[in-house]
């Protein structure tokens, strides 16, 4: 089989690659950013959800003893980054590197993936002040939050399995089979 021209799409360009399959238009991302105030002000009613739900089991809890303060506010910038309107390069890579801090801390992926609930439902009331534009948007900015955080739990695999048989082409032969 050959090899795949997403294969070689990596760091930023992912967000490229992205923007181009999903069409965010010029429209939908300033559809976004008029919603910003809403996201602040509605941010925290999302951010009491989120952690509602990750406090009530004792597999998520026990990766956040003590540090709900802190992680209350680095989600409430998350969120309002979201509705910034401007998805360049540092965009993707703030999110990247989000999504590698879940990695570090060896949180499995299934966890943040099944927060998005959450996020959607409080995202796209607020994007709907901007009606159906806003909500399309949303949605797109989500998916491409979680492929993003999929990708960095990507990034790490392939990145360890390259090392281990020597390069990434017979890695990635590797985790098709
Ligand atoms: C939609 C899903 C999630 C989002 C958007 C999110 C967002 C964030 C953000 C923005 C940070 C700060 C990153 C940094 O400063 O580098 C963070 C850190 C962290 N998150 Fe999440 N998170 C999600 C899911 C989870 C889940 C499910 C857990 C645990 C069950 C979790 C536990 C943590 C912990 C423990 C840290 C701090 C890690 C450290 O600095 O050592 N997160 N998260």
């Amino acid at each position: 089989m050959e090899d795949r021209k997403s294969w070689d799409i990596k760091d930023e360009a992912i967000l490229d690659d992205l923007v181009a399959l999903m069409g965010l238009t010029d429209d939908e991302k300033k559809a976004m950013a008029a919603c910003q105030d809403g996201a602040a002000a509605g941010g925290e009613a999302m951010i009491d959800a989120f952690y509602e739900r990750l406090l009530a089991q004792d597999v998520t809890s026990e990766f956040l003893e003590g540090m709900v303060d802190h992680l209350r506010t680095t989600l409430e910038a998350w969120f309002i980054a979201l509705f910034s309107g401007d998805y360049g390069s540092d965009y993707v890579k703030s999110r990247l590197a989000i999504g590698e801090t879940h990695v570090r801390i060896g949180l499995p992926v299934r966890y943040p993936l099944a927060m998005m609930d959450i996020l959607i439902e409080h995202g796209e009331r607020i994007a709907g002040a901007q009606g159906e534009i806003g909500q399309k948007a949303f949605r797109k900015l989500a998916a491409l939050d979680i492929a993003i955080f999929n990708q960095a739990y990507e990034n790490k695999q392939l990145a360890h399995l390259s090392e281990l048989v020597g390069n990434e082409r017979l890695a990635r032969r590797l985790l098709q089979k």
